[in-house]
């Protein structure tokens, strides 16, 4: 690994070419690499205290795709996309139970023993509950979604790189389609329930200006 240094025009235009993309072309697929260079910008996303409370879903079937439209509200356009991916966060139980994803985290990927997994759970657990108020579990999956989200802005910038369009969608019922994808055996909803999608592709037409406040109101030196 060597130290980037991306040009920061390059960046620049990335960034302004990065737009909530409304409709795709659907005859253009995105190549394998680009796909794997966004999957990675999700693996390798930062996590609060690195736990990864969050799966992804990656939608190709057309009979997943349709039955996750149905309950996607105005976005059907968005679904032609090349690849359409769901993200999953835990559940607050999931999270916090014995055995659970952090027990699996501190045990099975950091390899950490039982004691020095217990330690650290502890530790955590002081702090969701007394300075981040991650009291209910509802709060805590709120809190995994949360980390979720950081890992969908990393594949939108690293696909805007790649001039591939994307568009987050929150205008789904959560219901909807975590029924969806518990009928399917893709998630087992006591483990993961859908937080927000991401449409991958190309562009069809062209892309509106950015509308945002001015950077006065928006930012505060201090
Ligand atoms: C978490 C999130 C959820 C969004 N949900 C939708 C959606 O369901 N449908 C849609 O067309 N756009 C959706 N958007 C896109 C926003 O409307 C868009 O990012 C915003 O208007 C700014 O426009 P721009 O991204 O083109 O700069 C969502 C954006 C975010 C970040």
């Amino acid at each position: 690994m060597t130290t980037p240094d991306i040009p920061r025009s390059e960046i620049a235009n990335a960034l302004e070419f990065r737009h909530a993309c409304k409709a795709f072309d659907a005859s253009r697929k995105i190549p394998d690499p680009d796909v794997e260079l966004i999957v990675d910008a999700i693996r390798l996303a930062p996590s609060s205290y690195g736990f990864e409370p969050w799966n992804v879903i990656i939608a190709q079937s057309e009979d997943l795709r349709n039955a996750v439209k149905a309950f996607a509200g105005n976005n059907a356009a968005r679904f032609d996309a090349s690849h359409f991916l769901i993200f999953t966060a835990k559940t607050g139980l999931q999270i916090t139970r014995k055995g659970g994803h952090i027990d699996h985290i501190l045990r099975d990927v950091r390899g950490l023993d039982d004691d020095e997994a217990d330690d650290f759970k502890a530790f955590w657990t002081k702090w969701a509950e007394r300075d981040f108020k991650l009291i209910t579990a509802d709060v805590v999956h709120q809190w995994a979604a949360r980390q979720a989200y950081i890992a969908l802005g990393g594949a939108m910038l690293a696909a805007a790189e790649r001039g591939i369009d994307s568009c987050p969608i929150e205008g789904f019922s959560i219901d909807g389609v975590r029924e969806i994808l518990t009928e399917r055996g893709l998630i087992d909803p006591t483990d993961s329930s859908p937080v927000v999608m991401l449409a991958l592709g190309y562009r069809a037409g062209g892309q509106p200006a950015h509308s945002r406040r001015d950077l006065e109101e928006i930012v505060r030196w201090a």
